[in-house]
C-alpha cells in the first residue's frame, strides 16, 4: 500500500531548491501580509458572524454566486475530512490524483472505489454507477492535465455529489473549465488559498454548493471553525485587485511551464505529461528513484510520484520556477537521466 499521506512537503528539504512543493514563492505578497496584520487586531475576540458573511460575500462576488453557497474552510483539505459527514455509500476518486479525500473518506469507514484514468483522461463512463460520490481535481495534481468542465459536469447526476477539486483552478489563465460559477444542487466546488497566494501554513479555503449541502458538510463542525486571520485572507484574495493579481501572476505561470515543459521534452529520456495546465509537470523517467536521489545530491528536490495510485516511481513531480531557477532543474535533469 502507498502512502498516500506522503505530500511534496517531505521531499522539500533545508539546503535544497524546492521544485517538490507547488506553492508560488516562499510567502504572500506584502499587501496581503499587511492585510493579515491587521487582522491581529481582532484576534481578541471571537470570530463573528460578520467576519465570516463578509468573507462569504467577498467569495461570492467573485464567482457570481450567493453567500449562503459559500463555507469558509480551513483550507481545501478541511474540505475533504467533511466529505464522511454527507454519508455516502460509495466514493469514486479519480485518480491519479491528490490523496486526502481518499485517505479522508478511508479513515471514516467510507468504502471507496479507485477510478485510475487511462492516459490521464476523464471519462465519466468508468465511474462506478452505484457511486453516490465523486471526487476529480482540476486541474489535477500531480498530472497537471485539465479536464474540459463539461466532462467533469457529466460525472454528476441527482443522487450523486460530485466534489471538484479547483485547488490550482487559479493558476489557470481565465479559470477556463472552473465550475466554480456553476449553480448546482449536485456540485461542490472546492477552492484554496494555499497555492497562488503562499499560504500553506495559514490554512485558508471554501467551499461553493447548495446551500443545503454545504449545512450538511458543516453540520459536525466545531464552533468558529475558521479563525479572524483566515477569514480576512478569504475576503482580501476575493477581491477585485487580488483576483486581477492572480490572473497576472498565472498567465507568467504558463509561460514559464510551457517553456520549461519545452526544454525538458528535449531532453532525452524524459517524458513530460501534456497539455499541461497547472504550475507543475508530470515527468516520466526510467530508474526515477535512482535520479530523484541523485537530483538531490545536486541540491534539487522533486515530488516523488509513486505514492499516487496509478503512478511509479519512474514518475516524478515539478514545480513551475522562474526560468533562473528552471535551468537548475534542466541542467540536473540532463546529466542524470539515461536514455
Ligand atoms: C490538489 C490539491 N487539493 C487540495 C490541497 C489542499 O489544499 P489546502 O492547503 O487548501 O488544504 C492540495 C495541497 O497540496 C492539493 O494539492
Amino acid at each position: 500500500m502507498t502512502d498516500l499521506r506522503h505530500h511534496g512537503d517531505v521531499d522539500a528539504g533545508p539546503g535544497l531548491v524546492d521544485f517538490a512543493v507547488n506553492v508560488r514563492g516562499t510567502g504572500p505578497p506584502r499587501w496581503l501580509r499587511d492585510r493579515l496584520v491587521t487582522a491581529l487586531d481582532t484576534i481578541g475576540r471571537y470570530p463573528s458572524a460578520a467576519d465570516d458573511r463578509a468573507a462569504r460575500e467577498a467569495v461570492a462576488a467573485r464567482h457570481g454566486r450567493s453567500p449562503d453557497e459559500v463555507l469558509v474552510l480551513a483550507g481545501a483539505a478541511e474540505g475533504f475530512a467533511l466529505l464522511p459527514s454527507l454519508a455516502p455509500k460509495l466514493a469514486a476518486i479519480v485518480h491519479p490524483s491528490f490523496t486526502e479525500p481518499e485517505v479522508a473518506l478511508r479513515q471514516a469507514g467510507v468504502p471507496v472505489r479507485r477510478v485510475v484514468l487511462p492516459e490521464y483522461r476523464l471519462d465519466p463512463a468508468l465511474v462506478p454507477d452505484a457511486a453516490d460520490l465523486v471526487v476529480v481535481g482540476n486541474p489535477t495534481n500531480p498530472t497537471s492535465t485539465l479536464h474540459p468542465a463539461a466532462t467533469v459536469r457529466a460525472l454528476a447526476r441527482p443522487g450523486r455529489l460530485l466534489v471538484v477539486d479547483e485547488a490550482f483552478m487559479d493558476a489557470v489563465p481565465g479559470e477556463v473549465e472552473s465550475l466554480a460559477g456553476t449553480r448546482s444542487p449536485d456540485v461542490v466546488v472546492l477552492r484554496s488559498l494555499t497555492k497562488t497566494w503562499a499560504l500553506p501554513g495559514l490554512r485558508a479555503g471554501y467551499a461553493l454548493g447548495a446551500p443545503t449541502v454545504l449545512a450538511r458538510l458543516a453540520a459536525a463542525r466545531p464552533h468558529w471553525p475558521v479563525g479572524t486571520i483566515q477569514l480576512a485572507a478569504v475576503t482580501a484574495c476575493a477581491e477585485p485587485p487580488a483576483v486581477a493579481e492572480a490572473e497576472k501572476a498565472a498567465q507568467e505561470i504558463a509561460e514559464h511551464r510551457d517553456a520549461l515543459a519545452a526544454s525538458l521534452a528535449r531532453l532525452p529520456g524524459v517524458e513530460v505529461t501534456l497539455p499541461a495546465a497547472g504550475p507543475f509537470l508530470l515527468l516520466r523517467v526510467r530508474e526515477g528513484e535512482r535520479v530523484r536521489q541523485a537530483l538531490r545530491r545536486r541540491g534539487i528536490a522533486v515530488r516523488r510520484g509513486d505514492t499516487f495510485p496509478g503512478l511509479t516511481s519512474d514518475h516524478l513531480r515539478v514545480a513551475v520556477r522562474d526560468p533562473e531557477t528552471c535551468e537548475l532543474l534542466i541542467a540536473a535533469l540532463a546529466a542524470e537521466v539515461r536514455s
